[in-house]
């Protein structure tokens, strides 16, 4: 048994270097022991001089799950690593296989780490330090993360704080930013911090960001779980808001904007451009749709948006509702996401043309804020209601197989609202038995930060060239 050492800071460049040349050399996972820091020692191990190694290359998506993945708390998580490496070696498209589970747990791992990075972004609340004569303000903060993300998260606070000095101290390791460079080092005990007068300044925020109509006591912990709480000054506030909002939201419901109709209405016959994928029936059920009455959605939108494409078309797409955009053109999946969907797909194979488009709610359902509409996901009842559109477009295309983009999609399609993220790349099947692949909805991607765009990208793709395998193979003939 070798042990590779690796450093508390840059774990991971040394770890990429060490795995490459272990990788060369032909070193088996299984004779490894690999340990961060001043880890135990282990009896039988010795340590091992960096091997020279053949030139290596890996797959993009496997660097930027390692980068994350490198950062968790398990022991475990650079053998897992290197033994996938391993594995990739023999099969190179091994990452984009959801089923196996290898490659599930360490993108459940990823995502441990991405919302731990979240939580640091949004958490950590700095202290203004007193130091005379000194020309640039001095801040420093505390933080108790779950995993070990101070090196990938700092860059964030240097963009956003890049004009003062600062530190955050963590039991894990410390980062400093002083005169525009960013050090590391080791974790550090709780410091003695001053209470400062940005701790107001932060109260008002929340004050003000604070949103009494959409109180989710459950939903608010999960999001901010109550271990930050005694970091954060406008958590004391938590109480006195929740005790308040029922009568805040009754009296935000009457100070209300109303939309302008009119205005929607112009915009909509705009940008309405006839197109050859809208076909005669896609008009009958436009004109359907347009005197639903099923719930209130109607109300407020343009205009309903019914799917298109071939009808016949041997793989439906379906989506959560039409968004701002598609809500004035009629049509599914023209916006940001619509586009980040097509670009993902050309890479992936998938044609979206000779694909049905659909969404599982067929009007835009939002929250006015000024001149702008925000999105607002639609309930299980509005899911529920607009459902018998989408099997009236099912029973019409009859599709070999369905692409779910997102829990609404896979809610209604399967029944089944169980959390999305275990599903995904998974096939389920509707109630009369159409295989029905889960992926993540399109707008997800245009969400996730910068850093972790790429990868999140990857999988998605991953997912579409599945939908086209199993398109493939649904289309061959049964064997005699
Ligand atoms: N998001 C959806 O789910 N559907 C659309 O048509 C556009 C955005």
């Amino acid at each position: 048994m070798r042990r590779v050492a690796l450093p508390e800071i840059g774990t991971f460049e040394v770890w990429r270097d060490e795995a490459r040349a272990l990788l060369g050399a032909g070193v088996r996972p299984e004779d490894l022991l690999w340990q961060r820091g001043q880890g135990a020692e282990d009896l039988f191990a010795t340590d091992l001089p960096m091997v020279a190694g053949g030139p290596v290359t890996v797959p993009r998506g496997f660097v930027e799950l390692a980068r994350l993945v490198v950062c968790h708390s398990d022991p475990e998580r650079f053998a897992r690593l290197y033994a996938l490496l391993w594995s990739l070696r023999d099969d190179r498209r091994l990452l984009e296989d959801r089923g196996d589970p290898r490659v599930a747990k360490l993108t459940r791992m990823a995502k441990d780490v991405s919302r731990d990075r979240h939580k640091m972004t949004a958490f950590v609340r700095f202290r203004e330090l007193e130091v005379p004569g000194a020309n640039r303000r001095r801040f420093a903060a505390w933080f108790e993360p779950t995993h070990h993300i101070v090196e990938l998260t700092a860059p964030f606070f240097v963009k956003r704080f890049g004009d003062m000095d600062w530190a955050i101290f963590t039991p894990d390791l410390s980062a400093h930013f002083e005169g525009g460079a960013l050090r590391f080092a080791p974790g550090a005990p709780r410091p003695e911090l001053p209470q400062d007068a940005t701790e107001d300044l932060w109260r008002t925020y929340f004050r003000n960001i604070f949103n009494p109509a959409r109180l989710k006591p459950k939903a608010m912990q999960a999001e901010m779980p109550k271990k930050y709480w005694h970091n954060m000054p406008e958590t004391q506030l938590i109480p006195e808001l929740i005790a308040t909002a029922e009568a805040r939201a009754r009296q935000m419901a009457e100070a209300a904007p109303t939309l302008a109709p009119v205005r929607a209405g112009k915009i909509s016959a705009r940008l309405r451009v006839p197109t050859a994928e809208v076909t005669e029936e896609v008009g009958d059920l436009h004109a359907a749709l347009s005197a639903c009455r099923r719930c209130a959605l109607w109300q407020d939108a343009t205009q309903p948006v019914p799917g298109e494409g071939p009808p016949d078309a041997p793989l439906m797409i379906v989506g959560e509702q039409p968004g701002d955009r598609e809500d004035l053109e009629g049509r599914p999946f023209v916006g940001p996401a619509g586009q980040l969907f097509d670009s993902i797909a050309q890479r992936a194979g998938l044609d979206r043309r000779t694909a049905y488009v659909t969404n599982a709610v067929k009007h835009f359902k939002f929250t006015p804020r000024g001149k702008r509409r925000l999105h607002q996901a639609p309930n299980s009842g509005e899911i529920q209601h607009c459902r018998s559109w989408l099997d009236l477009e099912r029973s019409r295309v009859k599709p070999k197989l369905i692409l779910a983009l997102g829990a609404t999609a896979v809610e209604s399609l399967t029944g089944d609202r169980r959390a999305l993220m275990a599903r995904r790349g998974g096939l389920e099947r509707t109630e009369d038995g159409t295989p029905v692949l889960v992926t993540l909805h399109p707008s997800y991607l245009l969400r996730v930060p910068a850093a972790e765009r790429a990868a999140a990208e990857a999988l998605f793709e991953a997912d579409l060239r599945l939908a086209v395998r199993e398109l493939a193979a649904l289309a061959e003939p049964p064997d005699p």
